[in-house]
């Protein structure tokens, strides 16, 4: 019987460290003057909030992942929507993507609350159920950016009829990888996200439009893709080649209360929500936000990562209100915004597991049964990486596998020339190989890589078919 105490935290940090990340950019220092709010709120639509009287706030809030080892993600988007609804957000202009697994899955101690942080207060309450479950796909997702209320399939109907005079706010937490982010068992590619954003800008469905994105390589989804020209500031949790990071995680300080085992946050989005709930966000620009997330993202040494402006910056020195509302978030002044550890996105469900294997009582099923589970995870991961290595040596040969899995494009540029190729990659590499899982996904840069060096998708299927016949 192998014991999975100490050996296996010796194993986890040594899982943890050269995941996710591979390149330090070197930091803007740039200081803005600083804001300083007042500490009271007016409760009135002040000049700063009124970017255009004639003009609404929308939201879309999108949490892209399942299961309660991902708990942060839908905390963060619960904790969005209420902090949108004491900004004065009306329901019917918020619509909202989760999966909605956490609040009364068995492993969660309270069942029906959900908290963001350790010691907050209940963030579930009141979100509606728009598109949950199967009603949470990317075909919807697309059909309400795009207001095509005859498309959407399921859910609440609700769609994005914002016109041109109004603002609109989107907030995507999940998992991530180069080139794409996770969306429940679909993958959203940049590609594909930018050309929807571009057909809104055509259909004039908003003034001015804000995307806050959290998931690993975060930068990716707009670096080289989104034009500065079509009113859209998107700010990211991480630049391109890095790991966005989970925390207020088990084991960590602070963390959450004992019976939780998993991560309430994640690092960029408490950043910036946190924020919100701390400040006047009538007195707090989009700039500002982006220094304060920038900070405090950037505050734990290796477990770090680079908060990314892209797009239309003029607008960063728009107040944050004229997306959030006006009115500051009384009830959340108690919201401790202390420097938090964090761990790799990629990382944080493994703790999970791992966290759950040494609470189990000696020798009981609970005990058997987390190891059952741990083992599993770490067996999928073993599997890709030696599979991907197999097919990346196959094609290139040894002397350029190197080359292959760790060359990572100039900034400027996106991930890949071709889409369709790196599409098909996944695919085939899944079919041969099973699925990549949010930890295998990471390697969707070494597929790229492979179609920017111009491999061709019949080469990909043999290589995959010699290096998982085995093993799938
Ligand atoms: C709306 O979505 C449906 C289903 O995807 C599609 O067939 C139709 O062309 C779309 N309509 C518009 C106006 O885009
Ligand atoms: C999906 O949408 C349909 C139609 O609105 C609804 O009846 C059903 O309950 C929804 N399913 C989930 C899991 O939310
Ligand atoms: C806003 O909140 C942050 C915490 O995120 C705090 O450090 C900062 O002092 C606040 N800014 C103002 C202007 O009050």
């Amino acid at each position: 019987m192998v014991s999975y105490g100490n050996g296996l935290l010796v194993l986890f940090l040594a899982l943890v460290s050269p995941v996710c990340y591979s390149e330090k950019l070197t930091e803007n220092s740039d200081e803005l003057p600083s804001v300083t709010a007042s500490g009271k709120s007016t409760h009135e639509e002040s000049a700063t909030c009124n970017a255009d009287p004639k003009g609404k706030r929308w939201a879309v809030l999108i949490a892209g992942s399942r299961e309660y080892s991902n708990y942060r993600h839908q905390a963060d988007i619960c904790h969005a929507y209420q902090l949108l609804r004491k900004g004065g957000l009306k329901e019917e202009n918020i619509i909202v993507f989760m999966y909605d697994d956490i609040a009364y899955n068995p492993e969660n101690p309270k069942k029906g609350i959900i908290i963001n942080r350790p010691g907050g207060e209940d963030v579930y309450h009141g979100v509606p159920k728009d598109y949950t479950g199967k009603n949470a796909t990317l075909h919807n997702l697309f059909t309400v950016l795009l207001n095509n209320k005859t498309g959407i399939r399921g859910g609440s109907g609700k769609a994005l009829a914002s016109g041109p005079n109004d603002h609109v706010f989107i907030y995507y937490t999940d998992h991530g990888a180069p080139g794409l982010v996770s969306f429940i068992d679909e993958n959203l590619y940049a590609k594909d996200l930018i050309k929807v954003l571009k057909q809104m800008h055509q259909a004039k469905a908003y003034k001015s439009l804000v995307f806050y994105l959290e998931a690993c390589e975060s930068g990716s989804m707009f670096e080289g893709l989104l034009p500065s020209n079509i009113n859209i500031y998107a700010m990211t949790a991480s630049n391109k080649d890095e790991s966005s990071y989970a925390t207020y995680c088990p084991g960590e300080h602070p963390g959450p209360p004992a019976k939780y085992d998993t991560c309430l946050g994640d690092l960029f989005s408490v950043a910036w929500m946190e924020d919100c709930d701390l400040n006047d966000s009538s007195k707090e620009t989009l700039q500002r936000q982006y220094e304060v997330a920038k900070k405090r993202t950037a505050s734990n040494g290796d477990m770090s990562s680079h908060v990314m402006q892209y797009g239309n910056k003029k607008f960063c020195d728009e107040s944050l209100c004229v997306y959030l509302g006006p009115k500051s978030a009384e009830s959340y002044k108690s919201a401790s915004s202390s420097p938090s550890n964090s761990l790799t996105q990629r990382d944080a469900s493994l703790r999970h597991f791992i966290h759950k294997v040494n609470k189990a009582p000696e020798g009981s099923q609970e005990k058997v049964e987390a190891q059952k589970k741990l083992q599993e995870v770490l067996a999928h991961r073993q599997h890709v990486d030696s599979s991907i290595n197999h097919i990346v040596t196959t094609i290139h040969g040894t002397e350029q596998v190197s080359e292959i899995m760790n060359s990572v494009r100039p900034s400027g540029l996106p991930l890949v020339d071709d889409w369709d190729c790196l599409k098909n990659f996944v695919t085939t590499y899944e079919k041969h190989c099973g699925p990549l899982s949010w930890y295998g996904k990471k390697y969707t840069r070494v597929m790229a890589n492979m179609c920017n060096a111009g491999v061709k998708v019949e080469q990909m299927a043999v290589a995959s078919t010699q290096a998982c016949s085995s093993t799938a």
